[in-house]
């Protein structure tokens, strides 16, 4: 896979540039230790617009000098083919998605999405390294290495409870029952209308709850009975979720709180993806959506607290930054680690 330049970078696009995932690719991919951001896209009519005059930016860092002048592109196979781009992020529209996608796979493109589109077919793996690595190995049903493939993160919300319990399998989950505090950057640029939102909470998110009980079981391989409710509230970034899970085993708090410490991603360098995946917050005021953190690891870490057990029912909340871990990060993550595991089977070829 000869996908580096020079300078050991890889060249990247993003796709959906303008949006809010995108602002946040465009965030984490300025500085990023292996990425080159060598072409970034929004919708059609901004092509050929210089970015920082396109983009209505919300997040609470400015944008990155780097990226401020880019210009826009179309999205243009041959283009990406000229730049010597393999490995193309995609924040688009589920709609638009679900015809750019595969087009992109079969011309040899690695494609990181975080729309929903593509997620749910067999061969397309909902990633999260630390929680079902082996579920990368399914980009070869896709055609890979002859072709290119698209590997998905899950859906935010989903994504901060597959962290959060993937350790806790171990003691047989058999139902849960969850809900969801969900801020408004989860619904994109725009997103609602202020007069619906502010000072409100909207008890129904479209599709929501859907999405989280088809992917907790793609991801986690897990036969529980999921009860989702998912609202939305008045916040800008991050989503809170309370969770009851009833057990199989008989567990006491420390035990939870003992797996939690110890569940650690090793086995790679990835410069996106923390060592301590769940962090647990001691203060019962915490964890809350004003503190969904921007830095790495912070930003990619899933925060829980309020640990309570009742019978056989354990109860906690847990915090997830939508647009870093459930998002643009969860991508990153996911094509840094596609690339350390590349390099490894080079190396193990090498040796043979
Ligand atoms: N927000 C979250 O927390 C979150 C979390 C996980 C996954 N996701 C998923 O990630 C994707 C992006 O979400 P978002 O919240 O960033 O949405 P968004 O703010 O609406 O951004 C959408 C992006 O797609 C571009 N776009 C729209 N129509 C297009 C077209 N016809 N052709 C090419 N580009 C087009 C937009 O460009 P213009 O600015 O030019 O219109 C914009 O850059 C969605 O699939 C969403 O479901 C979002």
């Amino acid at each position: 896979m000869k996908i580096k330049r020079n300078n050991g970078k890889i060249d990247v696009a993003v796709l959906g540039a303008t949006g809010v995932v995108g602002q946040v690719f465009l965030h984490m991919l300025s500085h990023h230790k292996w990425f080159e951001l060598s072409m970034i896209t929004g919708s059609e009519v901004r092509a050929n617009k210089t970015y920082c005059n396109e983009v209505r930016w919300v997040l609470p860092e400015p944008i990155p000098e780097p990226v401020k002048d880019i210009k826009l592109d179309k999205i243009d196979i041959n283009l990406l083919k000229e730049k010597g781009i393999r490995i193309v992020f995609s924040a688009l529209p589920a709609d638009i998605a679900r015809s750019v996608e595969p087009e992109l796979r079969e011309n040899g493109i690695y494609v990181f999405s975080n729309a929903s589109a593509m997620r749910y077919e067999s061969h397309v793996p909902i990633l999260i390294p630390e929680v079902n690595p082996g579920a990368l190995e399914n980009i070869k049903q896709q055609g890979f290495p002859t072709k290119g493939f698209v590997v998905t993160n899950a859906n935010c919300s989903t994504t901060g409870l597959a962290v959060v319990l993937a350790p806790l399998k171990t003691f047989g989950i058999k139902e849960m029952f969850v809900s969801t505090y969900q801020s408004v950057s989860g619904a994109g640029y725009p997103g609602l209308p202020a007069m619906d939102i502010m000072g409100n909470t909207i008890p129904y998110i479209q599709k929501e709850e859907e999405k989280m009980k088809v992917e907790l079981k793609k991801i986690l391989q897990l036969d529980a009975a999921v009860y989702p409710h998912c609202v939305r509230i008045p916040v800008l970034f991050g989503h809170l979720e309370t969770v009851w899970i009833h057990i199989e085993k008989p567990v006491e708090k420390e035990d939870i709180l003992e797996t939690w410490r110890s569940f650690k991603f090793q086995g790679s360098q990835c410069p996106t993806l923390p060592e301590q995946p769940v962090v647990y917050m001691d203060d019962e005021r915490f964890p809350q959506p004003k503190m969904s953190f921007w830095g790495l690891p912070a930003g990619m870490q899933v925060f829980t607290g309020r640990l309570r057990k009742e019978e056989d029912k354990i109860g906690f909340t847990l915090l997830v930054n939508n647009l870093v871990r459930g998002a643009a990060g969860g991508s990153i993550a996911n094509a840094e680690f596609f690339i350390s595991r590349q390099e490894r089977e080079g190396r193990e070829e090498k040796k043979v």
